[in-house]
């Protein structure tokens, strides 16, 4: 059933492993509130009870090794849970939503990363995203290397490493397939280069919002 129009304003972080999303969704969080801004920060997976639950099976480092398709499907029940409890409720609250990650991570790691078709993530994003689709997705870019080198040395996160441990030509398909799905939806992507000092990276951001603001006015 189609969900009424939302009144706030969601906006996306997507990236491969080590770009700086969750520092960068902060940052724009704290720049939001100290002007006034209602905002609710998640994360896919992740954001509420049930979908950390699922979180907990698919990205720890001893929770198997998924069909590709079984793994496609529990991300996808995990957002539905995110969706249903987080995100459609603060939307239809006028808040400004930040993800880190949504469903372009499920069509970029499970689909060009893992081989589910791009027709069945397709149809499994219209049956839970439905129309809930960012107004911004912000995809952080930078060479492979680096956002690996990044992750692995993360202290605290040891056990959730299973995507980081996948080879690099998984990573640099996870890279090329966020490009693509941005150059094929340039109403509501936009790239910023990771790379730099986080202060850096978060002014490109505020520029990438204000001319897309700018652009819907
Ligand atoms: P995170 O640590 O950036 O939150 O992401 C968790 C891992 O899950 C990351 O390696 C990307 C992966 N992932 C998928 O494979 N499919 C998805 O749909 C999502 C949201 C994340």
């Amino acid at each position: 059933m189609p969900h009424p129009r939302k009144s706030g304003f969601f906006v996306t972080f997507e990236g491969g492993e080590g770009c700086g999303k969750s520092t960068q969704l902060q940052l724009l969080r704290r720049f939001l509130e100290s002007k006034g801004h209602h905002v609710t920060a998640t994360r896919d997976p992740g954001g509420c009870a049930r979908s950390a639950l699922l979180r907990k099976l698919l990205v720890e480092q001893d929770s198997g090794n998924w069909d590709a398709l079984t793994e496609a499907l529990l991300f996808m029940a995990a957002r539905n849970e995110l969706l249903q409890n987080v995100i459609r409720p603060a939307l239809d609250n006028g808040d400004w939503v930040l993800s880190d990650r949504f469903v372009d991570s499920n069509m970029v790691y499970q689909a060009c990363g893992r081989g589910v078709s791009a027709e069945a993530m397709a149809l499994l994003a219209d049956l839970v995203v439905a129309d809930t689709l960012p107004d911004l997705t912000i995809v952080l870019d930078m060479p492979v290397e680096d956002g690996l080198g990044r992750a692995l040395a993360r202290e605290g996160s040891a056990h959730e490493s299973r995507f980081e441990q996948l080879d690099v030509s998984f990573h640099e398909r996870v890279r090329q397939g966020f490009l693509d799905i941005a150059a094929h939806n340039t109403h509501r992507c936009v790239v910023v280069d990771g790379r730099g000092s986080p202060e850096d990276v978060h002014a490109r951001i505020l520029s990438a919002l204000e001319r897309h603001l700018a652009d819907k006015r």
